[in-house]
């Protein structure tokens, strides 16, 4: 089973996924950590997260294990992330890793949740569920300014905005798996939602699609061949 979550930044889809994930006991992937990992390490070594050569090689030997460097979490490496996430030949080679994560999760998982801007929409198409998270940007430039607080950074409202402006356009506007929502996603609007809300929605939605599909398969198969017209209008008006 495999739960897609996209959104913008600050929508809050990365606190949804960790608790889906823990309610469920499935996997989670944080995508953009993937990126971030890359425009991180081409700051570090000094090159340009614009050059798309650099950026290639750089994501082609990406070390999972680095996911985790806190570093990953500042502006600095957000901003950089999207730059180089614009860049098709980086998309494609993080694309297997993150296909390969949904396939197999780590641990034996029996599914996986994953988070980004184009899970729904290019990483697994054939997500079971999908889900797509907004939020104005003025809400999500205020959570986003009381996390770096709460971090003991510190963070300006308006510049905060403006990065996140500025961000929200890259993704968007990028000829490449662009930030959308795919057409069978759950188009959730948390600008006045708390985490719990949130959390409690979805788990309605899963739990809806659940029993849908469960009527179905449960519903007894159609006993009459098929139409060699093909046409089901005429075969419902057909009397038995
Ligand atoms: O979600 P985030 O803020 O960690 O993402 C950092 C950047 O990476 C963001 O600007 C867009 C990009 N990204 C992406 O293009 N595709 C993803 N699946 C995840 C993130």
């Amino acid at each position: 089973m495999i739960i897609a979550i996209d959104g913008p930044a600050g929508a809050g889809k990365g606190t949804l996924a960790k608790r889906l994930a823990e309610h469920l006991r499935f996997a989670h992937l944080d995508t953009g950590l993937l990126y971030r990992a890359v425009g991180y390490a081409m700051l570090r070594s000094g090159q340009s997260p614009d050059d798309p050569e650099a950026a290639e090689r750089v994501a082609k030997a990406l070390d999972p294990a680095t996911l985790s460097d806190p570093g990953l979490r500042g502006d600095e490496a957000a901003n950089a992330a999207s730059k180089v996430s614009a860049i098709p030949e980086v998309r494609a080679a993080l694309l297997e890793f993150q296909r390969g994560f949904a396939a197999t999760p780590p641990e034996g998982a029996q599914g996986a949740v994953l988070d980004g801007r184009d899970v729904g929409t290019v990483v697994c198409p054939d997500a079971n569920m999908k889900f797509f998270l907004t939020a104005t940007p003025e809400v999500r430039a205020e959570r986003r300014v009381k996390e770096l607080q709460e971090r003991g950074l510190e963070a300006i409202y308006a510049r905060v905005l403006r990065d996140m402006n500025e961000r929200d356009t890259r993704d968007q506007a990028r000829a490449v798996a662009p930030l959308t929502p795919a057409n069978d996603a759950l188009v959730l609007d948390t600008s006045t939602l708390d985490a719990d809300a949130v959390f409690e929605r979805a788990l309605r939605y899963i739990a809806s699609l659940n029993s849908a599909r469960a009527i179905l398969l449960a519903a007894p198969p159609d006993p009459r061949p098929p139409d060699p017209t093909g046409r089901p209008e005429q075969r419902a008006r057909r009397k038995d």
